[in-house]
């Protein structure tokens, strides 16, 4: 009876940027928990072959194709295969994100329409296209924070507004949608091991010891410390849990 609750079987979740990190490990629990899972990711190639692994290893369908989430076309295919494919789409996980570690002063205006266009708009627009589809049978967001969406970081100022926005527009789409039964919430997750995380230690000085001093667990966190609050937000078991935004980190945001 429990483990009902958290039993995906039947549900069709697109997970972007998840051929590598965060969404890897998010795209792997989903298809662990029954779901059919469709990865749109810049690399096409590494969706394939992630997505041939997610298949061998649960059973369950998962399919790889290369889309950037940034240009519309590409957004509308990926939710459109989707419903192709496997009959629908019940779950959107908006994972993709970019860091540009830029000083406010040195910052064009370029990078900054980059950073924001993957971190918040595309979250819009993806969640805009998959509306349709998610009012269907009840569906679920899960979008990815970050830390920088409760902390100001004067190093990387586009991402850690952007991800300040995430909040805000995970709580206003759950507002928005909750009438259609759509639950909207977001993951912030601490400091974890990934590309993007190896890429915040060589550009940021002192940034290992940095999160190991604030961060009570002592130690940064894998893609899989992500995995049950994923479960959780896609699953029956959230059903009366929206708008809210759900630190895995460790303890670093309460210190
Ligand atoms: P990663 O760099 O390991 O993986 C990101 C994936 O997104 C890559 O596979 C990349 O190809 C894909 N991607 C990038 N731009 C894309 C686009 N325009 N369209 C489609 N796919 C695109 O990064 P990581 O760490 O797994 O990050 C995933 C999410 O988690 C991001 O939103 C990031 O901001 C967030 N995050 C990461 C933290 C960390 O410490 N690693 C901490 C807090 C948040």
């Amino acid at each position: 009876m429990t483990s009902d609750l958290f039993d995906l079987t039947g549900r069709v979740a697109l997970v972007t940027g998840g051929a590598s990190g965060i969404g890897l490990g998010i795209a792997r629990a989903l298809s662990g928990a029954g779901a059919s899972v469709v990865i749109g990711d810049l690399s096409g190639e590494a969706a394939t072959r992630v997505a041939a692994e997610l298949t061998a290893d649960s059973g369950n369908p998962t399919l790889g194709l290369e889309a950037d989430v940034t240009v519309a076309e590409e957004a509308e295919a990926l939710v459109a295969r989707c419903v192709s494919t496997f009959g629908g789409l019940d779950i959107l996980v908006n994972n993709a994100g970019i860091g540009i570690h830029v000083r406010p002063e040195e910052m064009t205006m370029e990078q900054w329409d980059k950073n924001v266009s993957v971190n918040l708009r595309a979250v819009f627009h993806l969640s805009k296209i998959a509306y349709a589809h998610l009012c269907a049978g009840g569906g679920k967001i899960i979008n990815i924070g970050s830390m920088y969406s409760i902390f100001g970081a004067g190093e990387v100022p586009a991402y850690a507004a952007s991800k300040g926005g995430v909040v805000q527009l995970t709580k206003s789409l759950a507002i928005a949608w909750a009438e259609q039964n759509i639950q909207v919430n977001a993951i912030l997750p601490g400091w974890i091991n990934t590309g993007l995380g190896a890429q915040g230690r060589r550009e940021m000085e002192g940034l290992n010891e940095r999160v190991l001093a604030r961060t009570p667990a002592n130690r940064w966190g894998e893609p899989e410390d992500l995995a049950g609050t994923a479960i959780f937000l896609a699953s029956g078991a959230s059903s009366y849990v929206t708008g809210v935004s759900i630190p895995v980190d460790g303890g670093y945001s309460v210190t």
